[in-house]
């Protein structure tokens, strides 16, 4: 089965592409990649005027199965990680089981088995999530998980979390950081601050993620583990993830959408749509990250899809569960935020949503060189539109992003060179 995309503008920075060319797809790979190409392929597509790119790899998602099946299903995630351009997604392991054992992970692979995008999960650092005793990170790797987190929380007995960087690094896995110190948050629900205050709800100051990502790096740097911190929302997050690349440290940084586009000041009620975890902080942080993102600081583009019940998130900030949805939104927000608005080139955005997520779990993806797996979406990003939770394939429509005016719609994703998602 042969695909030629003809006619479009391919944006694939591992090969210094950012122009118009042709693309033929074969077997499920990028046969060639040329300013014209003529072939007799079966399926021929007219992509004047759209971009093509490598489909974005987001290394923080929550499917929820199995245990919390009422929130997202493997198979609506991955729908809607296809929606939005994502063809390779990393699933957190707290789930009800959580995934830390071989048979956990084998298990959910067998789940997967009929997903439209690839699924490669991250296994527990500890049995249940507990913090006390290390999970079977070796057979984890053999089942194939890609990365192990404790996602949710830190690993908060600094012992145990070495004990666990030991065996991610002898395994060649890299630690995903959920920096969080646990009794610093003390029953917060928001950025500590005057909006805080203004509504009479309990804070969450900045060192609770601070303290836990300096303690994180100095321990991957004691023991050579390969450390990528989630959901960076702070700017001495920033500061910390230089300082640490300063030092030749292999730590990459992570940020969501809703972190570097929305602060504390947008959240206008008290409503659960605005509670996430790390929440959405000042100002300042946004303008922080925003510029490390820009200068390379910042590696990443995550979602922290973190999809939840509708009754759940109808409920005010305290009683609430933490997280929104990411998946669907997460190019439009990233290319109206970030490229329109002068931080990132497209070419830049691309490294952060399909190249370094790739370099991060090592594997030959986030780029179109020939050879490599026909993952690609094609998006036009002339178009504008408002964000409509309700035309979400998630059953997760928990965003505080309901309604913002954005560009880049993505019109065809594809995987192995198979169509998964037609606009
Ligand atoms: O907002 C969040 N939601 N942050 C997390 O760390 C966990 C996640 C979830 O699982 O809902
Ligand atoms: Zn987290
Ligand atoms: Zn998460």
């Amino acid at each position: 089965m042969k695909t030629l995309i003809y006619g479009g503008h391919l944006v694939d920075p591992a090969q210094g592409i950012d122009g118009k060319r042709d693309i033929l797809l074969e077997d499920g790979v990028v046969k060639n990649v040329a300013d014209h190409i003529v072939e007799d392929a079966e399926q021929k597509i007219d992509a004047t005027g759209k971009i093509i790119m490598p489909g974005f790899i987001d290394l923080h998602v929550h499917l929820r199965e199995p245990g919390y099946e009422y929130k997202e299903t493997i198979a609506t995630g991955a729908n809607a990680a296809a929606k939005g351009g994502v063809t390779t997604i990393c699933p957190m392991p707290n789930t009800n089981p959580v995934i830390d054992s071989p048979e956990r992970v084998t298990e959910l692979l067998e789940r997967a088995k009929q997903s439209p995008v690839h699924i490669l999960p991250v296994g527990a650092v500890t049995l249940g999530q507990e913090g006390k005793e290390l999970a079977d990170i070796a057979g984890m790797k053999r089942a194939g998980a890609v990365a192990l987190s404790e996602d949710g929380k830190s690993v908060m007995d600094s012992l145990v979390f070495r004990k666990g960087l030991q065996e991610a690094a002898g395994n060649d896995m890299p630690m995903f950081s959920h920096c969080e110190d646990k009794a610093l948050v003390d029953g917060g629900v928001m950025n500590a601050g005057a909006r805080a205050e203004e509504l009479g709800l309990p804070g969450i100051t900045n060192a609770v993620e601070d303290v836990i990502a300096a303690r994180d790096i100095f321990m991957a740097k004691e023991t050579g583990c390969q450390l990528h911190l989630c959901h960076c929302s702070t700017a001495d997050s920033a500061v910390l993830v230089e300082m640490a690349k300063k030092q030749g440290l292999n730590v990459t940084g992570e940020v969501c959408p809703h972190h570097f586009t929305m602060t504390d000041e947008d959240i206008t009620e008290d409503h659960g749509r605005f509670k996430m975890n790390p929440p959405l902080r000042s100002r300042k942080d946004v303008e922080a990250l925003k510029k490390a993102l820009s200068d390379g600081t910042m590696d990443i583009i995550s979602t922290d899809h973190a999809p939840h019940g509708a009754e759940e998130k109808n409920q005010t900030m305290k009683k609430a569960p933490f997280g929104i949805v990411g998946l669907e939104t997460s190019f439009a927000i990233s290319y109206t935020e970030l490229v329109k608005a002068g931080y990132l080139s497209l070419s830049g955005l691309v490294e952060k949503m399909s190249a370094n997520p790739a370099k991060v779990l090592g594997i030959p993806k986030g780029t179109l060189a020939p050879g490599s797996a026909a993952d690609l979406v094609v998006a036009d990003i002339d178009t504008e539109y408002a964000i409509d939770s309700s035309s979400f394939v998630s059953k997760g429509k928990n965003t505080p992003f309901d309604g913002k005016r954005v560009y880049g719609v993505i019109e065809k994703t594809f995987v192995d060179g198979k169509l998964v998602y037609e606009k």
